[in-house]
C-alpha cells in the first residue's frame, strides 16, 4: 500500500488553481508540503463486518482512522463519522456492486485520484463535512453511474478546473459549497444538465459569473445559502437567483439575515422570473424586511410560501404593503416561528390584504395560544388550519372557532395535534357546523373521556385522537368515518360498529385480543402493534372481511403450535392478509424457552404440537411392545430363568448363612435325613404308597432274604410332611437338602413338567456340584422310561446329571421291584455299607 503514495503525491499537484494567473507556480510547491505530514504510516488495515442482510454495511462511529475492509459484496458501505485523513488508490478497489458511500464527517484532506475507479456501479457518494481543499475531476472520472453527489461543507475555495462534473451524465443531485467557496466561474459546472436537487452553501461567495448555474434544467429544486452576497453582494445575490430560478422550480434560500431594504431586493429577481414556491430557512428578519419583500414580490405568481425557523425582530406592522397583490397565495406555511417582541405583537387585523387568499395555513410550533376570532373570519378562503404543536386550550380554541358559529366554514383539514385540549365535548361543539370538514386531527392532546353522543360534520371521514388518555370509547365516534387513529391510548376493548372503516389504528393500547372483524366490514388496513394480544388466529381475520394489511408486531405472543402455524403461514402470503410490518416484528414472549425468538424461526416439534396425539400413539406402541416382549419372554421362558436366578441368589445367601452357623459342629450331628425326596405331585400317591413304606418301615419277612439282617430302617425327608409351614418353599428345600445325605429325584413327565421340581432340580444341581455332598449325593428314579431327549431342552442340567450319574429305573413287572429296592437302599446307604 505505501507503494501509492509517492504516485498519489504527483498527483494531487496535478489540480489546476483557482486562480491560475496568480497562484500556478505556488501551488505545487504548497500541495506537496501540504500533503506530507498527511501521509499516514502503513500499519494494517482495520476492518469493519457490521454488515446486515440487505449488505448494508454501517461503519459509522467506529473511530476509525482508514478505510477498513468490508466484505466485497457490500451495497452501501456507511464509513460517517470517523477520523478517516486519506482514501488511498487500493483502499476501495473490488468494491464494483457498492451502490452507495458515504464518508461524511471524517478528516478526508486526500484522496488519490484513482480511488473510486473501481465503484463502477457507485450511485450515490457522499464526501461532505470533511477538509478536501481542493478537488480533483479525477476523482469522478470513472463514476458514470453517479445520481447524487454531496460535497457540501469542505474548505475548497472554487470547484477548479478542468470542470470536476463533467463525467457525471447520470447526476441528479448534486451538493457543493462551504464556508471557504469565493468564486463560481462559468463552466464549472459543465456536464451537468438536468438535476432534481441542487445545493449549494456559498455564505462568502465574492465572484460570480453570471450564467454558471443557468444551464441546468429542469431543476427541480435549489437549497441556496447566500447570507454574505444577500448582506453586501445585492447584484451577485440577484445574479445567481436568477440564473437559477425557474416557475417549476422549488426555491430554498437558508440561513437569511433580511433586515433593511437593501437585503430584500435580489427577491425581486424571483418574482421576476415567476417562481411559484418559496421557502425560507432559518431566516432571521425585521418588520420592515416583511413589508419590503411584500412589496417586491407583488403581483408575483407566488402560490406557496414557506417559513421554517423564522425569528421575526418586528411587532407584526406589515400595513405599509397593504396596497400591494398577493391573490396568487394558496399555501402559507409557518414553523417554528420565534416572535421576539411577542407581547407587542400586533394582531393581524391588518393583514387582510394577505390573509383572504390562501387556502392552506399553517402555523406549527410557533407558541401560537390563540387565533382571534376576528382575524379567523378574515380567513374566508381557508379549507386547510394546521395549528399543531401550539399551546392552544379548550378556551382558546373556542374563541379561535368563534364557539362554532361556523366561521372557516369551508374548511375540511383541521389539525389540532399536540396542544393542551381536554375536552372532546367542547371540541365536538366547535366543528359541528364546519359543514365539509373531513379531517380532523387532535391527536396528541389531554383527553381522557369521550362523550356518550357528539354530533360531527356528515363529511367527516378521518378522525386523529392518537396519543391522548383515552380509556375506553363510545358511539360518540361518528359512523362515517373512513380512518380512525387512536393508537398510544389505554383502550382495553374495542366494540363500536363503524360499516365505512377502512382503517383503524390501535397501536400502543391495552387489547387483549382483536376487535371482532364483523364490526368493520370494509376495513382494509389494521395496526395493532404493541398491545398486550397473546395471540390470534385464522379465524379471527377471516372475521374481517375485506382486511388486506395488519400490523399486529411487538405483541406478547404465546407461541402455541397454531399459532407459530398460523402466522408462519400468513408470513408466506398464506390467508390473504400482508403483515406490513415485517415477520421481525413478531416475537414469542412464551413459553420461556422460545422467549424473544422471531414467531417465524421458531420450529416446535410434533411431541409439543400433538400432544394428546403423541401420548396415545406411544402408549399404543409401548403397549404392543411390551405385549410382544412379554410374548417373547414367555415363548423363551425367560421368566422361569428370572425366577430361578432370584431364587438361586436367595437361596445362595441363606445357605451361605447357615453354612457359617454350622462351621464348627460335626457335620454328621447335622445329616437329620438319609435322603431328601424331590418328586411331582402326581407321583406322590408312588411316593407315599411305596417308596415310604418300603424304605421307612423295614418289614420282618423280607422276601429278599438274602441278607438277614433286618435292614435298618431309613430316614426321608418328603416336604409334604417335613417342611416347617411359614418358611419360604426354597429355604425349606435348601435345608432339607443340606440335611439329607442324598437327594432321591423321582423323575416323571409330570416331574419334569412341574414347575415345583424344578425349583428342587436347580436347586440341588447346583448343591451337588458346589456343596461337600460329592458326586454321588443325587439318585434318579426314573418311575417311567424316559429318554434323555424327553427332557426339555432348557433342564440342560437335568440332561447332564442324566448323562453322567447312573438311575434307577422303576420296573414294569412287579417281580423285578425287589432288586430295585434293594439298589435303592444300597445306594442311600453307600458308605454305611462299606464301614460294615
Ligand atoms: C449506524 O450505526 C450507528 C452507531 O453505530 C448508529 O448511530 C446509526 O443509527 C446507524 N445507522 C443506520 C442507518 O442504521
Ligand atoms: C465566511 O464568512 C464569515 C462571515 O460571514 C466569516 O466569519 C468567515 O471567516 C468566512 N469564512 C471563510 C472561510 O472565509
Ligand atoms: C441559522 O443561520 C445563522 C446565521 O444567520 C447561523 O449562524 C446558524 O447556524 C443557522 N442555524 C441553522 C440551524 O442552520
Ligand atoms: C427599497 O429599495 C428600492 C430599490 O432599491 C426602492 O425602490 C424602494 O423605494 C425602497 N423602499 C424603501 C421603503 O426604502
Ligand atoms: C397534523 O400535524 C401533525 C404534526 O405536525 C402531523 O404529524 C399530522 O400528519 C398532521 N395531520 C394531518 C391530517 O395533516
Ligand atoms: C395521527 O397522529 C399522529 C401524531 O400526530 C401521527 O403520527 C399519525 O401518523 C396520525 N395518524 C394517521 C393515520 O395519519
Amino acid at each position: 500500500m505505501l507503494v501509492h503514495f509517492p504516485a498519489l503525491f504527483i498527483h494531487s499537484i496535478a489540480f489546476l488553481p483557482c486562480r491560475m494567473g496568480q497562484l500556478r507556480n505556488l501551488h505545487s510547491t504548497f500541495l506537496l508540503l501540504l500533503f506530507l505530514p498527511l501521509a499516514p504510516c502503513g500499519g494494517q488495515r482495520p476492518s469493519c463486518d457490521r454488515c446486515d442482510l440487505r449488505l448494508f454495511c454501517n461503519c459509522s462511529h467506529g473511530g476509525l482512522t482508514r478505510v477498513p475492509a468490508v466484505p466485497d459484496g457490500a451495497l452501501t458501505l456507511d464509513l460517517s463519522f470517523n477520523d478517516i485523513t486519506v482514501v488511498t488508490g487500493d483502499d476501495l478497489t473490488g468494491h464494483a456492486r457498492l451502490g452507495s458511500l458515504s464518508l461524511h464527517g471524517n478528516k478526508l484532506a486526500v484522496i488519490h485520484p484513482s480511488a473510486f475507479d473501481s465503484l463502477w456501479g457507485l450511485e450515490e457518494l457522499d464526501l461532505s463535512n470533511n477538509q478536501l481543499t481542493a478537488l480533483n475531476h479525477r476523482w469522478f472520472s470513472k463514476l458514470g453511474a453517479l445520481q447524487e453527489l454531496n460535497l457540501l461543507h469542505n474548505p475548497y475555495r472554487c470547484l477548479g478546473s478542468p470542470p470536476v462534473f463533467q463525467r457525471l451524465v447520470r447526476l441528479r443531485r448534486l451538493g457543493f459549497g462551504g464556508p471557504a467557496l469565493e468564486e463560481l466561474k462559468r463552466g464549472d459546472l459543465s456536464g451537468v444538465t438536468q438535476l432534481e436537487e441542487l445545493t449549494v452553501h456559498a455564505n462568502n461567495l465574492t465572484r460570480y459569473e453570471t450564467g454558471t448555474l443557468a444551464d441546468v434544467w429542469p431543476l427541480g429544486r435549489v437549497t441556496l445559502s447566500l447570507r454574505g452576497p444577500f448582506l453586501t453582494n445585492i447584484a451577485l445575490a440577484s445574479a445567481v437567483l436568477g440564473d437559477v430560478s425557474y416557475p417549476e422550480t422549488w426555491l430554498i434560500l437558508e440561513d437569511l439575515h433580511l433586515m433593511r431594504n437593501q437585503s430584500v431586493q435580489p427577491s425581486r429577481e424571483v418574482a421576476r422570473r415567476r417562481v411559484r414556491k418559496m421557502t425560507f430557512r432559518n431566516l432571521s428578519v425585521s418588520d420592515e424586511a416583511i413589508a419590503d419583500l411584500l412589496v417586491a414580490v407583488d403581483g408575483a405568481p407566488l402560490t406557496s410560501l414557506f417559513l421554517d425557523g423564522v425569528t421575526l425582530t418586528g411587532e407584526g406592522r406589515w400595513e405599509r404593503a397593504r396596497w400591494t397583490d398577493h391573490k396568487s397565495i394558496d399555501e402559507f406555511f409557518l414553523r417554528n416561528a420565534k416572535v421576539l417582541k411577542v407581547f407587542q405583537f400586533a394582531s393581524l387585523l391588518g393583514l387582510q390584504f394577505l390573509l383572504q387568499y390562501p387556502r392552506k395555513l399553517s402555523v406549527i410550533n410557533s407558541q401560537v395560544f390563540v387565533m382571534p376570532c376576528l382575524t379567523s373570519r378574515l380567513l374566508v378562503n381557508l379549507q386547510y388550519l394546521d395549528l399543531s404543536d401550539n399551546l392552544l386550550t379548550d378556551l382558546t380554541l373556542v374563541e379561535t372557532l368563534c364557539d362554532g358559529d361556523g366561521t372557516l366554514k369551508d374548511l375540511r383539514v383541521l389539525n389540532l395535534s399536540g396542544n393542551a385540549l381536554k375536552s372532546l365535548s367542547t371540541m365536538n361543539r366547535q366543528v359541528t357546523k364546519l359543514s365539509k370538514l373531513t379531517h380532523l386531527d387532535i391527536s396528541r392532546n389531554g383527553y381522557s373521556s369521550m362523550p356518550q353522543g357528539c354530533s360531527w360534520p356528515s363529511t367527516l371521514r378521518y378522525l386523529n385522537i392518537s396519543r391522548a388518555k383515552l380509556t375506553t370509547i363510545t358511539p360518540c365516534l361518528p359512523a362515517t368515518l373512513e380512518v380512525l387513529d387512536l393508537s398510544n391510548n389505554d383502550l382495553k376493548s374495542f366494540t363500536l360498529l363503524l360499516p365505512a372503516l377502512r382503517e383503524l389504528h390501535l397501536s400502543g393500547n391495552k387489547l387483549l385480543r382483536l376487535p371482532p372483524g364483523c364490526l368493520f366490514p370494509n376495513l382494509q388496513t389494521l395496526t395493532i402493534q404493541s398491545n398486550t394480544l397473546n395471540m390470534f388466529d385464522r379465524s379471527d381475520l377471516q372475521s374481517y372481511r375485506r382486511l388486506q394489511d395488519l400490523q399486529a408486531g411487538q405483541n406478547k405472543f404465546v407461541c402455541s403450535c397454531d399459532f407459530v402455524h398460523f402466522l408462519q403461514s400468513a408470513v408466506q402470503g398464506g390467508g390473504g392478509v400482508h403483515l406490513t410490518d415485517g415477520e421481525e416484528s413478531y416475537v414469542c414472549d412464551s413459553p420461556l424457552y422460545l422467549q424473544g425468538e422471531p414467531v417465524g424461526r421458531v420450529q416446535l416439534s410434533v411431541v409439543v404440537c400433538h400432544r394428546v396425539l403423541f401420548v396415545s400413539v406411544s402408549c399404543g406402541v409401548a403397549l404392543v411392545v411390551g405385549i410382544l416382549v412379554c410374548v417373547l419372554l414367555w415363548r423363551l421362558h425367560a421368566f422361569w430363568y428370572l425366577k430361578m436366578t432370584w431364587v438361586w441368589l436367595r437361596a445362595k445367601r441363606s445357605s451361605r448363612g447357615r453354612r457359617q452357623r454350622r462351621d464348627g459342629v460335626e457335620t454328621e450331628e447335622l445329616l437329620s435325613y438319609d435322603a431328601f425326596v424331590s418328586y411331582s405331585e402326581r407321583d406322590a400317591s408312588w411316593v407315599e404308597n411305596f417308596l415310604v413304606p418300603e424304605l421307612e418301615e423295614p418289614r420282618e419277612n423280607d422276601e429278599d432274604s438274602v441278607n438277614h439282617r433286618a435292614p435298618r430302617p431309613l430316614t426321608l425327608c418328603l416336604h409334604k410332611r417335613d417342611f416347617l409351614p411359614g418358611h419360604w418353599i426354597v429355604d425349606n428345600i435348601m435345608s432339607a437338602m443340606e440335611r439329607s445325605r442324598h437327594t432321591v429325584f423321582i423323575l416323571s413327565e409330570n416331574f419334569v413338567k412341574s414347575d415345583w421340581c424344578r425349583y428342587e432340580l436347580d436347586f440341588s444341581h447346583f448343591q451337588l456340584f458346589d456343596g461337600s455332598a460329592g458326586g454321588d449325593a443325587a439318585i434318579l428314579v426314573l418311575l417311567e422310561p424316559l429318554s434323555k431327549d424327553d427332557i426339555p431342552k432348557r433342564f440342560c442340567k437335568l440332561r447332564k446329571l442324566m448323562s453322567s450319574s447312573t438311575y434307577l429305573e422303576w420296573p414294569q413287572e412287579e417281580e423285578r421291584s425287589g432288586e430295585f429296592w434293594r439298589k435303592l437302599r444300597h445306594a442311600l446307604r453307600g458308605e454305611e455299607d462299606e464301614d460294615d
